[in-house]
Order: structure tokens, then C-alpha cells, then sequence
């Protein structure tokens, strides 16, 4: 496979070869905010959309973003040399606190911005297995989507090490909470829930225009409190995300799903609708 793009400082570069200090605080500590999106014809799908996502990560850990026209431009450098005919792909957007002590205050320079974009497998029907690690919603980072990514690291080595392809987390207060990169769905009686922001999980792009696109097609889907259990009891069930649209889960543990009636209505309504508006 092909090396992914690089874009740092206005410039391509190999992505191989050293480029930012070893001490960025991004390195370090984990000092840094970043958005994954999907490239569609060589453009990011719902960029204003995760532009602002950045913002509030960003504010959340007290950084200041650079200017959005740099965050634009350099993504359009990035989707001018993916090209048209790139297939699927996805890019990703970090932006570090940049160079700083070994510890964890800041020294308040310049941040550094990364802009990179690879190839992107075609979504699939996923098993996923329930990890014993918690989301906590009142950390000082809940719903922030920052660098320090080690927790869902270690949550996806567990899934995989048992044959599935995501982990599902709770909370502290042992609410089913969201996946290590997605949201998480499940359909019953026609209905389609997913738990609220106050859950602690990442306020998901995807999960946005599924809430606001099934309501335009007549679709039921609503935020809701549900136990950890539910995933274990519900007939059907899905995840969300940048890189898998809608997509149904086939499997919890050893438990076999099948993909839901609304969830596959859905899941097609969030093709149609993206293919038609590349920035909703
Ligand atoms: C922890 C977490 N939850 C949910 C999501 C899904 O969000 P989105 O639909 O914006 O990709 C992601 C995606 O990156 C994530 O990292």
C-alpha cells in the first residue's frame, strides 16, 4: 500500500522520515486535537462539520487553533494531490500544542498542524466485543477528540485479540457509552437509540447527520439513557463513524445479530444523502 500523504507546514513530505520535534507536547504527553474524515471523489465529506469539532477539542483543552483559512488550505493541498480519482480515502487533521517542557505544562509556542490523507477500506458489517475499560464522562477530556488515544488503543488490540472488529465501552455509571472510534446504535420495535452526549461519548459527525437526516425521512431515531445491557439484549444494532457511515453490527461477544430493518433504511438514506451534499 502506498505511503499516506503528508502536509506540515506548508509543504509535502515523506512520511517516513523524521519531521516535528520529539518533543512536541503532542508527542509527549498527547497534547493535541485531531479529526478523521472521509475523502469522496477526492473532497472531505462534512469538513465545516469537523472544522468546528476541532474548535471545540481544541477549546476544551485550552489551545489556540490556527487560523481556519490555514486548516482549509492545507486540506485543500491534501485533496488537490489525492485527485478526483484517488478511490476512498481518509484524511486527517491534527493540530499539536507544538514544541514544549517534558512535562505537563505548556510553554505556550507555536502549535503544529498536520494534514494527511490515506486509502480507506470500504465499510463491512462488524462484530464488536464488550471491553471491561470505561469511558469516564466527567473527565476533564470527556467529548473531546485530543491525541491521547492510548485507552482506545489499548480497547481495539482487546476486540481484535477476540476475533472482532470494534470494542463498545460504558461509563462510569455503566451506561452503554460508544465505541474507540465510533458511536453506537441499536434498533427495537422500529426505533433506532443512541446515547446522549451526556453519556461521555464524542459528539459524532455521523451520529449528527443520522439524528437530523432520519428525521427528515420519517425515520425513528433518538438519543437515550440506556444500561450497558441494552447492547447485550438488543435484536439489532449499528456503529457510526467517519470511515464506516451507518453500519450494522453482526455480532456482540458470541452473540450473532442480524443487521436492523430501520437500520438498513438508514444506513441507505445516509448514502444517498452524502453522495448528494459533500459539506452538510
Ligand atoms: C471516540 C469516538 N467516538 C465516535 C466517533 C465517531 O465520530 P465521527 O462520526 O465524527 O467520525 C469517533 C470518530 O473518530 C471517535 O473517535
Amino acid at each position: 500500500m502506498a505511503d499516506p500523504l503528508l502536509f506540515v507546514d506548508g509543504d509535502f513530505h515523506d512520511p517516513r522520515r523524521p519531521l516535528i520535534s520529539a518533543l512536541d507536547h503532542g508527542m509527549t504527553v498527547g497534547d493535541g486535537v485531531f479529526e478523521t474524515c472521509e475523502l469522496l471523489d477526492g473532497r472531505t465529506f462534512a469538513l465545516t462539520r469537523h472544522i468546528r469539532r476541532l474548535e471545540r477539542s481544541a477549546a476544551g483543552l485550552g489551545l489556540d487553533l490556527p487560523d481556519e483559512g490555514r486548516v482549509r488550505d492545507a486540506v485543500a493541498a491534501v485533496e488537490n494531490r489525492w485527485g478526483p480519482g484517488g478511490g476512498l480515502g481518509r484524511l486527517r487533521i491534527t493540530w499539536t500544542a507544538g514544541y514544549g517542557p517534558l512535562g505537563s505544562d505548556r510553554s505556550g509556542g507555536e502549535g503544529t498542524l498536520i494534514v494527511a490523507a490515506g486509502p480507506a477500506r470500504a465499510p463491512a458489517p462488524v462484530r464488536v466485543v464488550v471491553v471491561p475499560w470505561v469511558r469516564n464522562e466527567r473527565s476533564a477530556i470527556a467529548g473531546l477528540k485530543t491525541t491521547s488515544y492510548a485507552e482506545n488503543v489499548v480497547a481495539l488490540a482487546r476486540a481484535t485479540e477476540r476475533g472482532g472488529g470494534e470494542a463498545i465501552l460504558a461509563n462510569t455509571r455503566g451506561e452503554l457509552c460508544e465505541g474507540t472510534g465510533t458511536n453506537v446504535f441499536v434498533e427495537a420495535d422500529g426505533v433506532i437509540a443512541t446515547p446522549p452526549l451526556s453519556s461521555g461519548c464524542l459528539a459524532g459527525v455521523t451520529r449528527a447527520l443520522v439524528l437530523e437526516w432520519a428525521a427528515d425521512a420519517g425515520i425513528a431515531v433518538r438519543e437515550q439513557t440506556m444500561p450497558l445491557a441494552a447492547i447485550h439484549e438488543t435484536p439489532h444494532a449499528a456503529l457510526t463513524s467517519s470511515t464506516r457511515g451507518m453500519t450494522p453490527i453482526i455480532g456482540v461477544d458470541d452473540r450473532v445479530l442480524k443487521p436492523g430493518p430501520q437500520t438498513l433504511r438508514m444506513a441507505e438514506e445516509f448514502d444517498r444523502r452524502s453522495r448528494d451534499e459533500i459539506d452538510p
